[in-house]
């Protein structure tokens, strides 16, 4: 039991992190910035703005956590291509000063960053392998954990996967971005050649709830234990969730060209995390039966 504050718990992975570290008897605040959220497990909610960051060290303070999960960001490469200073200013200079909050009140940070600091091009990646981020926001969360391995003594820096599953309190997952399409009754187009080691959001939620009580300091990977396409990805949870598979459109990465370039296979190396955690990191099937019970 401790007291922990979480940030982005009204996203999707902090609202399951907030479910877990309250199910598990921490004394939890949850942090939003858009919105408060209406309904959700039993926790203390408190605005954050990650672009004032006297104001973050300030809400920190107030907070008295002793431990910091800071899970928010602006986390769509393509809206972080649009907005590039904003997403500089929340993912890295926010990241800078939940670094010196936390070494200023004594807590220990997790810090969530991403598979997508590296290109895509020698897969799978262990902690120590070479970064090379393709897009501005591989840049910004790479940066990010720099500035809190470097800014606060206590600190983990977790590099974690794409996300599926429901929401425990907001945000969206692939998952659910293909569901709501396949109930419009829409076709979705979905990668053969682009591939990661996705996980279930309450899956990482345990197991980054673990890291944050154990004394791991430094880079983790945590992702979950199958490379996968987003393709197969598509007809696993459209066999999980009995959907038509011919709403599904096979398409290569060559296909489109978004705002942000996407690495074609970024699949972590998640030995580390194996050996330091008793959660198990699932399997796409496991996986999708924990998050879609029949
Ligand atoms: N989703 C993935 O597949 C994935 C993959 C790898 C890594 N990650 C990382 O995992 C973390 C969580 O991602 P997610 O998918 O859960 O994101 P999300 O659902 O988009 O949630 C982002 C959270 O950050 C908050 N936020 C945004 N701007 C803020 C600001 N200026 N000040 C304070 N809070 C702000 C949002 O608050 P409001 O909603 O209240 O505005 C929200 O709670 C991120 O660090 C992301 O980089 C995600």
């Amino acid at each position: 039991m401790a007291r922990v504050l979480i940030t982005g718990g009204s996203g999707f992975l902090g609202g399951h992190l907030a479910a877990a570290a309250s199910a598990a008897g921490d004394d939890v605040t949850a942090a939003f910035h858009a919105r408060r959220p209406e309904s959700g497990p039993p926790v203390r909610w408190m605005p954050l703005d990650l672009e004032d960051e006297e104001g973050t060290i300030e809400s920190v303070r107030r907070a008295r956590p002793e431990i910091v999960l800071h899970a928010a960001a602006m986390a769509k490469p393509d809206d972080c291509a649009r907005e590039p200073e904003r997403a500089e200013r929340v993912n890295t200079g926010g990241s800078r000063a939940m670094a010196r909050a936390c070494a200023a009140v004594g807590a220990r940070l997790v810090l969530v960053s991403t598979d997508l600091v590296f290109d895509g091009a020698a897969p799978p990646y262990a902690e120590d392998a070479p970064v090379r981020p393709l897009s501005l926001y591989g840049r910004t969360k790479l940066l990010a954990e720099r500035a809190v391995l470097e800014g606060a003594p206590d600190t983990a820096a977790a590099r974690v996967t794409l996300l599926y599953g429901r929401p425990a309190i907001g945000g969206t997952s692939f998952s659910e971005t293909l569901r709501t399409s396949w109930e419009a009754g829409k076709t979705t187009a979905l990668f053969t050649d682009q591939y990661r080691t996705m996980i279930g959001g309450a899956n990482l939620a345990a197991a980054l709830l673990e890291l944050a009580h154990s004394d791991f300091r430094g880079l983790i990977h945590v992702g979950g234990s199958e490379r996968i396409s987003r393709l197969e990805f598509g007809f696993r949870l459209a066999a999980r969730l009995g959907v038509d598979p011919a709403l599904i459109r096979p398409a290569a990465m060559a296909d489109f060209s978004p705002p942000a370039l996407r690495p074609a296979d970024v699949s972590l190396d998640i030995r580390l995390a194996r050996r330091l955690f008793r959660t198990p990191l699932l399997d796409c099937r496991e996986g999708l039966a924990a998050a879609y019970p029949l």
